[in-house]
C-alpha cells in the first residue's frame, strides 16, 4: 500500500489514529486501514482488534468471552472504584458475565420483551407530536432549531421516564446528567470528563435513592416500583447497588444512543430528499430506512470482551486473557457480507446489522429504539415536508457511542 501524509496504513497506525479529534469525525477509512490486514487483527500479544461480521458475531455470542465485569477491573484498571460513575455501571447487566447477568436481566427484561414495547406506540406517538409541535413553535420566526436537543433527544429521555416513572418535570436534568455521565463508557482518557461524570453519577444516585424511598411509600405501575418491590422482597434478587445500576443502566444505555438514531435518519432522508418522501408516502419503508441507518451509521462503534478461558473465532486462536475490541460499526461495512458496504441502501435485503450487539448482551432496548424511530422519522417529515439543515451537523468528539452532537434545522423554509 503506498504512503499518503495522514493516511494510517498500518493496523497500529489506524489503531493511534482513532484516539484523535480526527479520527473520531470519520473512523470509517481507518477501520478499513485495520480490514486490509484481516477481519481480525493482531495488535498485541493479547491484543486483538476485530473488524469482520462473521468474526464479531461470533466474538459477540462465545460464553467464553466476557464483558469486563468488576473482578475485571480489579486486575486490568486499578484505581477504577474510586470513580462512582464506574461503579455505578459495574453492577448492571451490561458490565456482569454469568451467573450474575441472567439474574439482572431478567429482573428488568419483562418491560421490553416486543409485545409490551408494541403497546406504547400510542404513548410514543403522542409524545413525538408534543415535540414536533414545540419545533413549529421554536421555529415560526425563521430561527434555526437544534434537532438533536429539541427533538432527537428529547423523545427517548420523554419514553424512558414514563416507563420508569420518573416525574416530567425533572426529565431534561436527567438528559443533561445522562451525557455527562455517559463519557465514562469512553474508558479512562479523559480525566477531567471522568471526574465530572462521577460527580453527576453522585447527584443522580441521590436522587434515585430519594425516589425510590417515595416508590416504597407510594407505589406506582411503573419499572421503579417493580425494582424497587424485587429488591425489598429478595436483596439475594437484586442488591442495593445492583438496583442503582439498573436504573443508571436504563436510563442512560437508550438516550444518547436512541437519539443518534434518530439525528442520523434525519440527516440521510435531508441528503437524499427522495428517501424523506418515501417515509411519508410508503408506511412499510421506515422499517427498512431504520435497519439501514443502524447498518450505516450504528450509534454504538465499539464493544469489548475478553477470553475467560481458550477460545476461537472463525481463523483465530484466541488465548485466555486476551482483550477483543469488536468494532461493529466495521463489521456493518464488511464486503464479505453486505454487497456493496458504502452505500446507504434503505431497500437492502437480509440486512442485519450488529448495532444491537448478539448474544447474551443482545440490547435489551432493541425494540424499543427501533419503534422510536420508527414513528419519529416519519412524522418528522410528515410534519416540515420543507425541513431543511440550516448548518451543518457537527459530531460528537466520541467514539465508543458516536452520533450529532448539534443539527440546526429550519422547519419552515
Ligand atoms: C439505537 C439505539 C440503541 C443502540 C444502538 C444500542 C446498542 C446496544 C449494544 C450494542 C448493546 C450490547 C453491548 C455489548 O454486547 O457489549 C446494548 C446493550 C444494552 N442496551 Fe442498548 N442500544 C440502544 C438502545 C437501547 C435502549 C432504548 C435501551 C433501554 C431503554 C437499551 C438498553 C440496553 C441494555 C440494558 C443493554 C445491556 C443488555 C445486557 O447486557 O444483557 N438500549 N445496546
Amino acid at each position: 500500500m503506498s504512503r499518503r501524509p495522514g493516511i494510517a496504513t498500518t493496523a497500529e497506525e489506524a489503531w493511534a489514529a482513532l484516539a484523535t479529534h480526527r479520527g473520531r469525525q470519520d473512523p470509517y477509512p481507518l477501520y478499513e486501514a485495520v480490514r486490509s490486514h484481516g477481519p481480525a487483527v493482531w495488535l498485541g500479544p493479547k491484543k486483538l482488534v476485530v473488524v469482520g461480521y462473521e468474526e464479531c458475531d461470533h466474538a459477540l455470542r462465545d460464553t467464553r468471552l466476557h464483558v469486563q465485569d468488576a473482578a475485571r477491573y480489579d486486575a486490568s484498571a486499578p484505581g477504577w472504584r474510586d470513580h462512582s460513575s464506574l461503579r455505578a455501571f459495574t453492577s448492571s447487566m451490561l458490565y456482569s458475565n454469568p451467573p450474575d447477568h441472567a439474574r439482572l436481566r431478567t429482573v428488568a427484561g419483562f418491560a421490553f420483551t416486543p409485545p409490551r414495547i408494541r403497546r406504547l406506540r400510542s404513548v410514543i406517538e403522542e409524545m413525538t407530536d408534543r415535540l414536533l409541535d414545540r419545533m413549529a413553535a421554536l421555529g415560526t420566526t425563521g430561527a434555526a432549531v437544534d434537532l438533536i436537543a429539541e427533538f432527537a433527544s428529547r423523545l427517548p429521555v420523554a419514553v424512558i421516564s414514563t416507563m420508569l416513572g420518573f416525574p416530567e418535570r425533572d426529565q431534561m436534568w436527567f438528559r443533561d446528567m445522562a451525557s455527562t455521565i455517559a463519557v465514562s463508557t469512553d474508558g479512562f482518557r479523559d480525566a477531567a470528563a471522568l471526574e465530572r461524570a462521577d460527580r453527576a453519577m453522585d447527584e443522580m444516585t441521590a436522587y434515585f435513592a430519594d425516589l425510590a424511598g417515595r416508590r416504597r411509600r407510594e407505589p406506582r405501575d411503573d419499572l421503579v416500583t417493580h425494582l424497587v418491590h424485587t429488591h425489598d422482597d429478595d436483596p439475594r434478587r437484586l442488591g442495593h447497588d445492583e438496583l442503582m445500576g439498573t436504573l443508571m443502566v436504563l436510563l442512560t444505555a437508550g438516550f444518547e444512543t436512541t437519539s443518534f438514531l434518530v439525528g442520523h435518519g434525519a440527516l440521510l432522508a435531508l441528503r437524499q430528499p427522495t428517501l424523506a418522501e418515501r417515509l411519508c408516502a410508503e408506511p412499510d419503508f421506515v422499517t427498512g430506512y431504520v435497519e439501514e441507518i443502524l447498518r450505516f451509521e450504528p450509534p454504538v462503534h465499539v464493544t469489548s470482551r475478553w477470553a475467560a478461558a481458550d477460545t476461537e473465532l472463525p481463523g483465530t486462536t484466541v488465548p485466555a486473557g486476551t482483550r477483543l475490541t469488536l468494532i461493529l460499526a466495521a463489521a456493518n461495512r464488511d464486503a464479505r457480507r453486505f454487497a456493496d458496504p458504502d452505500r446507504f441502501d434503505p431497500d437492502r435485503r437480509d440486512n442485519r446489522p450488529l448495532s444491537f450487539g448478539a448474544g447474551g448482551h443482545f440490547c435489551l432496548g432493541a425494540p424499543l429504539a427501533r419503534l422510536e424511530a420508527q414513528i419519529a422519522l416519519p412524522r418528522l417529515f410528515a410534519r416540515f415536508p420543507r425541513l431543511t439543515a440550516a448548518e451543518p451537523p457537527v459530531y460528537r468528539d466520541r467514539w465508543v457511542v458516536r452520533g450529532l452532537e448539534t443539527f440546526p434545522v429550519a422547519v419552515t423554509a
